[in-house]
């Protein structure tokens, strides 16, 4: 069943223990307001606490989405002169996105545009309908993307990719995002059925070792590949002594045996 917000809607799939998270604001492309930003955070929330009581499976992984058929057009540029709207640049959902202990898998299509592409970018993965439209305009309002836009390119391509996109203000197709590397698949048919197959398959890993690997993502980016794999050796041993572990070791022993990971 799903739970609905002002500006964003969530649902819970017991059996894979993948979540949905649709921006709603599909007559405003889903731009970000401070409706829809709030919203985001709540949906998350909602996720993050979902868990089906009748077999343990708790959230796996999130597919983001846009609803009407355009991923998000960006920050709301009605709120940029309104300064009771809150901060445009605001972090926190972006952060969210990065800190959230379950994958999110950003799936775009039609307009993925300044801070709808940070968003996106926030995400752990992205998937992209050959049509999407992805771009950072801000430099046409004399601006620069305020949540990392150029970085996060940057770290994905090239700072040179990072600046012709950022500089140039156009918008890429998804197809050629995927030929840079800003997306990791594109496709025309086929497009939902590969999203939800690839959450799916994210979703049935050991969940214990899926966040341990994002975290440890994560230190490699922002920190340093050193703390990083210090961050690996002390997760190491732990992650050997759970029943996912065993499961897992199983699994690669006896060819009729198919774990099912608890996360524990
Ligand atoms: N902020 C607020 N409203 C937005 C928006 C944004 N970023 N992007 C689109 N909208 C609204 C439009 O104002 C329009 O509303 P209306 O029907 O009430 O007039 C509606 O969404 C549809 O957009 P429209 O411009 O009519 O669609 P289009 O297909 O002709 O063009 C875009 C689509 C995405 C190219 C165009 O809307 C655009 O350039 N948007 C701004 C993108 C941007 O600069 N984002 C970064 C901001 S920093």
């Amino acid at each position: 069943m799903a739970t609905t917000f002002e500006t964003t809607e969530v649902e819970f799939d017991t059996e894979t223990g993948v979540g949905y998270l649709t921006l709603d604001r599909p007559d405003a492309l889903n731009a970000l307001n401070s409706q829809l930003r709030s919203d985001i955070l709540a949906g998350l929330k909602e996720l993050e606490g979902k868990n089906s009581e009748a077999d343990g499976i708790a959230l796996r992984a999130v597919i983001m989405e846009g609803a009407g058929g355009n991923f998000c057009a960006g920050a709301d540029i009605n709120e940029f002169s309104d300064a009771s709207a809150g901060d445009q640049s605001d972090r926190s959902h972006y952060e969210t996105i990065r800190n959230f202990p379950a994958p999110v898998i950003a799936k775009i299509s039609g307009y993925c545009l300044g801070g709808g592409l940070e968003t996106a970018l926030s995400c752990d993965f992205r998937i992209a309908h050959e049509e999407a439209q992805l771009g950072l305009p801000e430099v046409n309002l004399g601006i620069i993307p305020g949540a990392g836009g150029v970085q996060m390119i940057s770290e994905l391509t090239s700072p040179a990719v990072a600046k012709e996109i950022a500089m140039t203000g156009e918008h890429i197709s998804g197809e050629r995002a995927g030929e840079l590397g800003i997306v990791r698949e594109v496709y025309g048919n086929g497009f939902d059925e590969a999203v939800e197959e690839f959450a799916k398959t994210i979703a049935s890993k050991p969940p214990l070792a899926i966040q341990a690997i994002k975290r440890s993502a994560a230190i490699a980016s922002q920190t340093g590949i050193e703390e990083g794999i210090e961050y690996d050796r002390q997760q190491f041993k732990p992650l050997l002594s759970t029943e996912d572990h065993k499961k897992g070791a199983r699994g690669f022993a006896e060819d009729d045996y198919e774990p099912e990971f608890k996360g524990r």
